[in-house]
C-alpha cells in the first residue's frame, strides 16, 4: 500500500512538474515525507509546498556558466537595445532557484559600460516556494558568492549574520514569483520576453516535457534563449536558430 502511494506521488510529480524521480533515494525521500504526515493530494488539489521543496534540486551560484553573461552584455543587449522600442527589455530566469542568476544579470548590467536606452525588467520563477522566499530575501552564503570579484561584493552586498545581503539595485527591477513552468496560467501572468535564461532544469525532465517547455518558451519569446550546457540542445536546435561561438551556443527565435 505504501509503495503504491509512493509510486502515485512520483507519477503525479512527473506529470505536473516534469521532474523525473527514479532513484531508490527518491523513493526514500517520499517515504520520509509520508512519515512526517505528508499525503498524496487529491487530483484537483495542488502539490503541497513541502513536497515541492523536497523534490527539487536547487544548486546555483552567482556567475555560474559565466560566459553566458559575457554574451548577454557583449552581443545580446546591444542588439536588443538598438531595436528602437521604448518599453523595458524583459528578461526571464526560468528557473531562478534562489535568485543568484537573476542578480548576476542585474550586477553585470550595472557594472557594464552599456548605456541602454531601455529600462530592464528581470523576473525569476521557480516551483520551490522556499527558493523564491530566499531570492526575495536576497541573503547569500560565502559559497554562493565565491565567483564574484571582491570589489563587486563590497559594492553591492552588506554583511548580515555572517552572510551577504544584496543591496537594493538602483534603476533595476528584479522580482521573483513561485510557479510551475508547465502551468499555462503562470504564463498568462508572465507575458512575453526578449531574453529567457533556462539553465540546468531540463536535465531533470524527460524529452517530451523538454519539448513542451521549449514550445512554451517559443510562444512567449521574441529574442534570445540561453540554456545550460547540459540542457536539451538537440530539441532546442529544432525549434530555434542556434548562434554558435567558441564557448557554447545560444538561440534566437
Ligand atoms: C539546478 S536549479 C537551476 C538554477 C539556475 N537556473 C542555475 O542554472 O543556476 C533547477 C531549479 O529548477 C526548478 N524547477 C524544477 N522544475 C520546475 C518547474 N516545473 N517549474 C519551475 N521551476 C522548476 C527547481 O526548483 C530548481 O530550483
Amino acid at each position: 500500500m505504501r509503495e503504491e502511494t509512493i509510486s502515485a506521488i512520483l507519477e503525479r510529480i512527473q506529470q505536473e512538474t516534469g521532474i523525473v524521480l527514479s532513484r531508490a533515494t527518491d523513493r526514500a525521500r517520499i517515504s520520509r515525507y509520508l512519515d512526517n504526515g505528508g499525503i498524496l493530494p487529491k487530483t484537483h488539489e495542488p502539490l503541497p509546498d513541502t513536497l515541492l521543496n523536497l523534490i527539487t534540486t536547487n544548486e546555483t551560484y552567482f556567475e555560474r556558466e559565466s560566459h553566458h553573461f559575457d554574451r548577454l552584455i557583449d552581443e545580446i543587449l546591444p542588439q536588443i537595445d538598438r531595436s528602437g522600442v521604448s518599453k523595458p527589455i524583459r528578461i526571464l530566469c526560468a528557473p531562478s532557484s534562489s535568485g543568484e542568476e537573476a542578480y548576476t544579470i542585474a550586477l553585470r548590467i550595472l557594472e557594464s559600460s552599456l548605456r541602454l536606452t531601455r529600462a530592464i525588467e528581470i523576473i525569476g520563477v521557480d516551483i520551490s516556494p522556499e527558493m523564491i522566499r530566499r531570492a526575495q530575501e536576497g541573503v547569500y552564503s560565502k559559497r554562493s558568492i565565491h565567483a564574484l570579484k571582491p570589489e563587486i561584493v563590497q559594492r553591492y552586498f552588506r554583511m548580515q549574520n555572517q552572510e551577504f545581503k544584496i543591496n537594493a539595485l538602483e534603476g533595476m527591477s528584479v522580482r521573483f514569483l513561485s510557479g510551475n513552468l508547465f502551468d499555462p496560467y503562470l504564463w498568462n501572468e508572465l507575458g512575453n520576453f526578449e531574453i529567457i535564461f533556462s539553465r540546468n532544469m531540463m536535465i531533470y525532465f524527460d524529452k517530451s516535457k523538454n519539448r513542451e517547455l521549449l514550445l512554451r518558451f517559443r510562444d512567449h519569446l521574441e529574442g534570445f534563449l540561453i540554456l545550460g550546457h547540459a540542457d536539451d540542445h538537440i530539441q532546442a536546435r529544432e525549434l530555434f536558430t542556434p548562434m554558435r561561438k567558441e564557448r557554447g551556443v545560444i538561440y534566437h527565435t
